[in-house]
């Protein structure tokens, strides 16, 4: 119960990498909101966590709109009157396909952009007038492997995903007066659903990348959600500004 009375906005978590957190902060006792586009998918995911004996409220949320985010951070103070925690881990990565880095359109970048690193600040502006007023927070936000490798064919997603890196390390220096933390993770290549069906990688990806790291295995999301409590827990009370590379040793900082 390393999470225990604390509440936690996850974002994107109705499914993949965002619900295995979701699942794992539950049973260490936060309290969840799932907070998704997809929202059949979120209510599936809080049924799921109350199933348990959790606690769980699904919402509706676009995260590239500030209308949306402010009224995520306005339904979870309704609910459980605090945030703790929140988890910056929608995003669009489902269905992108590995192309060659001419091979995108200017509304695919802006895209990408809008809902990874815009609606990471978004979700951010909404909750930390919260977390300031009630004397700290916790922030994590997902980047990737790929900002480090370079690697993937996803110009735009890993563009993303090395802004969302600058995102934590801004919001680190100016919000640690108010004793909020802000770290990254940086999973390597993980067998969520959107992974498993990314057009373009050749049908063998995942034995041919477990054979790129030192421990030789396929990554799952399960591998990322110790390192999620840990950095949502106080065990890392004095960690801010970093990013985790969580790869099985693929790259190396
Ligand atoms: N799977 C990997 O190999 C991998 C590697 C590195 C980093 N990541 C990151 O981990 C996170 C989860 O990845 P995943 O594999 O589970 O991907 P996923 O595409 O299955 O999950 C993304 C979730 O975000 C939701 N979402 C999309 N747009 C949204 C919006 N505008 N507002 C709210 N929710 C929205 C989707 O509905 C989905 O549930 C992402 O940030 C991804 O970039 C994944």
């Amino acid at each position: 119960m390393r999470l225990k009375n604390k509440v936690a906005i996850i974002t994107g978590a109705g499914r993949g990498i965002g619900k295995a957190f979701a699942i794992r902060f539950a049973e260490e006792g936060a309290a969840i909101v799932i907070a998704e586009i997809d929202l059949a998918n979120a209510e599936h995911a809080a049924k799921e966590i109350e199933a348990k004996g959790g606690q769980a409220l699904a919402l509706h949320t676009d995260v590239s709109d500030e209308a949306s985010t402010n009224e995520m951070a306005k339904k979870t103070m309704e609910r459980f009157g605090k945030i703790d925690v929140l988890v910056n881990n929608a995003s669009i990565y489902y269905g992108i396909g590995a192309r060659p880095w001419d091979d995108r359109t200017p509304d695919e970048w802006d895209r990408i952009f809008a809902v990874n690193v815009k609606g990471s600040w978004l979700c951010c502006k909404a909750v930390v007038p919260h977390m300031i007023a009630q004397g700290g927070g916790n922030i994590i936000n997902l980047s990737s492997g790929t900002h480090f490798s370079g690697g993937g064919r996803l110009i735009h997603y890993t563009c993303s995903k090395g802004a969302v890196i600058s995102l934590t390390r801004v919001l680190a220096r100016e919000l640690g007066g108010h004793n909020i933390r802000v770290n990254a993770m940086a999973p390597g290549f993980t067998m969520s659903e959107a992974s498993r069906e990314m057009p373009g990688n050749p049908p063998n990806i995942e034995e041919l990348i477990s054979q790129t790291r030192c421990l030789k295995r396929s990554e799952q999301p399960d591998d990322l959600v110790g390192t999620a409590v840990f950095l949502a827990s106080d065990d890392s009370a004095f960690i801010t500004g970093q990013t985790i590379i969580i790869d099985g040793g693929g790259v190396f900082l």
